[in-house]
């Protein structure tokens, strides 16, 4: 495809920058001035509270990373060699990493034609006897159709676990995301909406598991239950890991919690922009299903073939702005392909092959959000 080249100057377009908020610095002095270096301290703690109570959890645990996040998830699911876990294929590899080291076999589910997110029929599908977990992932902080989700697990008394790792500030049906599942996992990764470098949370909403929660969480000890007086030493009660991330991670996390609407306003406005700018065109894009919200996470377009989504990466290198594509299927994976069941998985296979990610981030200005709608709609219309 032959496109005419703009003389316009090419101002480079990252395809995220993290924000920050200012108070960062001023809330890690504290850290440092305070003694209190590791974890679960005051930071921790306001963390913690914040999500439980603007959200609904029941127990938020800050942890080092969403892949950390997920094997607590993985390991509170108590699995036996064996058990069956079903989950989208189209994914971060850490969504199935952590049911992986458990010994689960991995079952992997379709994706929805025209969305990313998993379809509740390939999940029926799979279901057996020897099946324990259904694994979401809110692709893009948008909901996968949970209610469809939830009647399955509920049929078969099947764990949910959400991983949340896009989908901080989304609802479905008006309930946070990370607040219908038993177990859930968000990141705060520097590609993340609420970022702090690298760092994520685990929630636990399935009361049945929250005293277990707390013994992984902290190295498989009954450290807390020492820290509150009830045993007077602590000492190995489960399996578990080092997840809690120090102190000044949670110094950098609260200062974005302390900002959190106006960082989540700026997301929006820019998602609405590409929305409103792009959803004419004769591509399937990001879209909200009228049950659920959109967080402005990542506003995504699936190209007709490979080929167009490899021209149009190209075309947008060459115009300064760099645009993404997005997760390999891991039932193909170099890892998985020989273990995999061989069926075929055509929705996961067309976005691992067509989807791509504009820039998205609170700093884009007005002027290159303009240039990359435009630039977009004179390559797909050419
Ligand atoms: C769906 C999903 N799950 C898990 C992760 C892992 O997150 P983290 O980098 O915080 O470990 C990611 C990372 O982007 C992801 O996209």
């Amino acid at each position: 495809m032959e496109l005419s080249v703009k003389n316009t100057p090419k101002t480079q377009v990252p395809f995220n920058k993290p924000y920050l908020t200012g108070r960062e610095m001023e809330f890690v002095k504290e850290v440092l001035e305070s003694g209190h270096l590791s974890g679960n301290g005051p930071f921790t703690k306001k963390c913690q509270q914040f999500f439980q109570e603007r959200y609904g959890f029941r127990r938020a645990f800050l942890t080092a990373s969403c892949t950390d996040a997920l094997e607590m998830c993985a390991l509170l699911c108590n699995l036996e060699p064996g058990d069956e876990v079903i989950m989208p294929s189209y994914t971060f590899v850490s969504t199935a990493n952590a049911f992986a080291l458990r010994g689960a076999n991995i079952r992997f589910a379709d994706s929805l034609p025209d969305d990313p997110n998993v379809d509740p029929e390939s999940i029926r599908a799979l279901i057996s006897d020897k099946t324990k977990v259904i694994v979401v992932v809110h692709y893009a902080g948008i909901a996968c159709p949970m209610e469809e989700i939830l009647e399955i697990a509920r049929a078969n008394n099947l764990l949910v676990v959400e991983d949340a790792a896009q989908a901080i500030d989304s609802t479905y049906e008006g309930k946070p995301l990370g607040s219908l599942g038993d177990l859930s996992a968000f990141s705060f990764h520097e590609t993340k909406n609420i970022q702090c470098g690298q760092g994520g949370l685990a929630v636990v909403n399935n009361s049945k598991l929250l005293t277990n929660a707390e013994f992984v969480w902290e190295k498989g000890t009954n450290r807390s239950q020492f820290m509150r007086g009830l045993v007077d030493k602590y000492s190995w009660v489960s399996l578990g890991s080092s997840y809690l991330p120090g102190e000044s991670v949670a110094a950098l996390l609260w200062a974005q919690l302390t900002e959190i609407d106006s960082i989540q306003k700026k997301r929006c406005h820019i998602w609405d922009r590409y929305s409103e700018g792009l959803g004419d065109l004769n591509v399937d894009t990001t879209k909200v299903s009228p049950k659920a919200t959109r967080n402005g996470h990542l506003f995504h377009l699936v190209l007709e073939s490979r080929r167009q989504a490899d021209d149009f990466l190209d075309f947008m290198r060459s115009e300064g702005v760099k645009a993404a594509s997005h997760y390999v299927s891991l039932h193909s994976s170099p890892y998985f392909a020989p273990k995999h069941d061989g069926r075929i998985l055509p929705n996961a296979d067309k976005f691992t092959e067509r989807l791509i990610r504009l820039p998205l981030f609170p700093e884009l200005k007005e002027e290159d959000l303009d240039r990359i709608i435009g630039l977009t709609r004179d390559f797909l219309t050419a």
